[in-house]
């Protein structure tokens, strides 16, 4: 078995553990990380698109924000549609902040090609990771290459980024999972489209939810409410323009609603879920291995950003002598991920139709929409939550100095 040391090995190499691996090595601490896919399917991944301002910021910070500020999209506000009517919020006048669409996927190919040309290390395509030791100083991570050949890091800390299927929460002993699922999921389609609107069209519709987003003024992307256990093979290219149309299409104040190609299609579970604490001994659990909101306001992609921001700088700090923050990281993680799984909650549960909804029910939804729309209050934490709540730190002691690579 090979042998190497590091102080920090980072298991999986989507948003989390990325960006983990480039705020240590701007900071002067070392990492290697390893992901158990391919480069080329990590980087064609169609996931998440909405970026907060913060997470907008965090990626400047490290240098990795060139192609997202050329290519990504400014939107200072979104649009709600219910009851057959579209209403704006503009969340640079209620909040002074803004969002930008810009695809998980191409967030993650800017990562990867930044962090191979600065000289760090990543392997793809390993297999057979195992997490030993994480109550003692020295804690490691053993895993098989691609050729089949063995390995073991030595770390002084393990960042456990492997998503919701990955293996690092199960070895924290004692965590607890507080879950919600929902009774519907989401059909997600990549169109070659032109936009519906220049901003997103968050609808709720008597035949259930639909939402208007994209990836380029050229590239739509649009999700359906559909049944829980519904297949993307139901669906025929041509049902799907159909629904959306019934859905989004009926808006006379806006334009027409145009059918493109479709060039993927999937279905996606929606489903609450924090696990706790988020720490044990060296290990430290960032992004969708702890935690999973439903899609409804983007949340997903922006936590696990904010939990290797705050994990970074907690080991940064430990390393230079201080462990304050690095005792303290499940707790204050915690405390913003349960803020940001209220808002997700809230924005589904306000949007969807519940196979068991009443009258009742669909009126309690209609009267917080028109109340949002009619007064600042609800409006401004509407757009508060939207646009990215603050990181438990400040921005200047995550990165203190602006990056000049
Ligand atoms: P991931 O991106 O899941 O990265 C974890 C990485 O670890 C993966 O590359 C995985 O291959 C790797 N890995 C797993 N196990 C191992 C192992 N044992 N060893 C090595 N590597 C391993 N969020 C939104 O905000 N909006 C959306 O529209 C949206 N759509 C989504 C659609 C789908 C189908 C899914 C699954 C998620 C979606 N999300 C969305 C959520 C968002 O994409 C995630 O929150 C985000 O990817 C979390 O980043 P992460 O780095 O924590 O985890
Ligand atoms: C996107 C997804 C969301 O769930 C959302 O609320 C906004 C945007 C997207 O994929 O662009």
């Amino acid at each position: 078995m090979k042998q190497i040391t590091t102080q920090v090995a980072i298991i999986g190499a989507g948003p989390a553990g990325l960006l983990l691996s480039h705020l240590l090595a701007q900071r002067g601490v070392e990492s290697i990380v390893i992901e158990s896919r391919s480069r080329a399917y990590c980087e064609d991944r169609v996931r998440a698109g909405l970026l907060e301002q913060g997470s907008v910021d965090l990626l400047g910070r490290i240098g990795c924000a060139d192609r997202l500020h050329r290519e990504g999209l400014v939107h200072d506000g979104t649009w709600l549609r219910f009851g057959g009517q579209s209403h704006h919020f503009n969340f640079t006048e209620l909040v002074g902040k803004h969002v930008t669409i810009y695809g998980q996927q191409e967030i993650v190919k800017d990562l990867i090609a930044a962090r191979i040309e600065r000289g760090g290390a990543i392997e793809f395509e390993v297999s057979g990771v195992s997490i030993h030791d994480i109550d003692g100083a020295h804690p490691s991570v053993r895993y098989r290459d691609s050729a089949g050949g063995e390995h073991e890091i030595r770390a002084s800390y393990i960042g456990g980024c492997d998503g919701f299927h990955g293996i690092a929460r199960g070895m924290i002993p004692g965590i607890v999972a507080t879950e919600h699922a929902y009774p519907f999921a989401w059909l997600g389609i990549l169109a070659k489209a032109p936009p519906l609107r220049e901003e997103l069209v968050y609808a709720h519709t008597d035949d259930g939810f639909a939402l208007f987003t994209m990836r380029s003024p050229s590239v739509a992307r649009h999700y359906l409410q559909v049944p829980v256990d519904e297949s993307s093979d139901d669906w025929s290219d041509a049902a799907i323009w159909a629904e959306l149309r019934r859905r989004l299409g009926d808006d006379d104040t806006g334009p027409p609603l145009v059918d493109g190609v479709i060039m993927k299609k999937e279905v996606t579970p929606m489903r609450s879920f924090v696990a706790a604490p988020m720490q044990h001994g060296r290990l430290f659990l960032a992004g969708d291995a702890a935690h999973i909101v439903p899609p409804t306001g983007a949340k997903g992609m922006n936590l696990a950003l904010g939990d290797a921001a705050l994990l970074s700088t907690a080991i940064v700090e430990a390393e230079a002598g201080d462990d304050t923050l690095l005792a303290q990281y499940s707790e204050l993680a915690l405390d913003r991920v349960w803020k940001a799984e209220r808002f997700s909650y809230w924005m589904t549960t306000l949007m969807h139709v519940q196979p068991d909804s009443t009258p009742f029910i669909v009126q309690m939804q209609l009267a917080e929409m028109r109340y949002l729309c009619a007064s600042d209050a609800p409006a401004m934490a509407f757009a508060e939550n939207y646009t990215g709540l603050p990181y438990a730190i400040p921005l200047d002691r995550i990165m203190p100095v602006p990056a000049h690579v």
